[in-house]
């Protein structure tokens, strides 16, 4: 991933994604929302989407021009906007190290901000780029307003299936890394199949993304996370790895401190850490079967190292 970030094209690249996305908080005629989202984009966050889109973009043989670098831009501000709903809907106070937009500027304000920043990054996508990314990005947000809902529907429900949950995470998360890897494809001009094979590359990264974060929650010390370490079942998510583990957890509404800790000791002392890893292993070998030719050798090794060697990082850390 350090890799990804660290690639002088790649780097060069995000540096004017970010002037992109600030000249596009200042369109708003209201300074607290230019404010508000420039305080969550400032704040930080590994731009991995973004560089997914540029990385993408490169590795099909079209540089870093100015509509690579609006579409990549798009795909960090709908990225950054669901965040501003999901710490909204989660209540949670602390993001990228800082005090979120729900906690620092109210509910009400914080939903608008979100609202603003995904309708921008579709208007920036149809006005600067190209029709055809501004219906993935279209598509992407209904995705995740489904894949989130379906998360809230199965809040305490016991009975959630394996299924339901990689439903939820495909809509919730990786279907923006399919999209970040798309628009990249669309704007390098590639062909259908191309297409078809980087957006499936992009998916499956994103369900290890989104299933490594889930195993974390459960896994990581507190310092580390820097957030409380089991806030999923607390309220309520019974996260994939969970419900890979096979292990019989009952959440329930107002769980004392004890009942979560009794939980977490009863998950990290099954096979769940070592399942969920293994079923990472498989996507990431999915994932590089998909990748297309690609003739420049460093964004080749980039794309296929970056599954496993994500996976590597993670099963390194105690
Ligand atoms: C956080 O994504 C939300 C998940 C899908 C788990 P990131 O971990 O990419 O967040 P930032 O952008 O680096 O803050
Ligand atoms: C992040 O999901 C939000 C979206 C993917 C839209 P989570 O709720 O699982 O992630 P964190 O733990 O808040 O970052
Ligand atoms: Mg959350
Ligand atoms: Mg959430």
């Amino acid at each position: 991933m350090d890799h990804l970030l660290t690639t002088p094209a790649i780097a060069q690249g995000l540096r004017k994604v970010e002037t992109r996305i600030h000249k596009l908080s200042a369109s708003s005629m209201l300074p607290g929302i230019t404010q508000g989202v420039d305080h969550v984009v400032t704040a930080g966050g590994k731009r991995l989407r973004p560089a997914l889109a540029l990385a993408t973009a490169l590795a099909l043989g079209r540089a870093p021009d100015r509509r690579v670098i609006t579409a990549a831009a798009c795909v960090e501000l709908i990225h950054t906007g669901s965040l501003v709903h999901d710490d909204l809907m989660d209540q949670a106070t602390q993001r990228r190290g800082i005090r979120t937009l729900n906690a620092d500027v109210g509910d009400d304000k914080a939903l608008v901000i979100g609202d603003f920043m995904l309708a921008k990054a579709g208007l920036a996508a149809i006005t600067s780029v190209s029709k055809p990314v501004a219906e993935v990005l279209a598509a992407t947000v209904v995705e995740l307003a489904e894949g989130q809902y379906l998360e809230t529907a199965d809040l305490f429900n016991r009975e959630r299936t394996q299924e339901s949950a990689l439903r939820s995470i495909t809509g919730k998360t990786a279907a923006l890394f399919r999209a970040a890897c798309l628009v990249g494809a669309l704007c390098a001009n590639a062909s259908p199949e191309d297409r078809a094979r980087m957006a499936e590359y992009g998916e499956k990264f994103g369900l290890i993304f989104q299933i490594l974060d889930d195993l974390l929650d459960l896994t990581a010390s507190e310092e580390s996370l820097g957030k409380p370490v089991g806030n999923d079942l607390r309220q309520g998510v019974y996260s994939f790895p969970v419900l890979l583990s096979g292990v019989d957890v009952t959440l329930t509404r107002g769980m004392t401190a004890e009942q979560v800790a009794e939980a977490l000791d009863r998950l990290r002392a099954s096979t769940m850490v070592r399942d969920t890893v293994e079923y990472c292993r498989g996507l990431a070998a999915d994932a590089v079967a998909a990748l297309p030719v690609i003739h420049d050798a460093e964004l080749a090794d980039l794309l296929y190292g970056l599954p496993s060697a994500y996976i590597a990082r993670f099963a390194a850390t105690p």
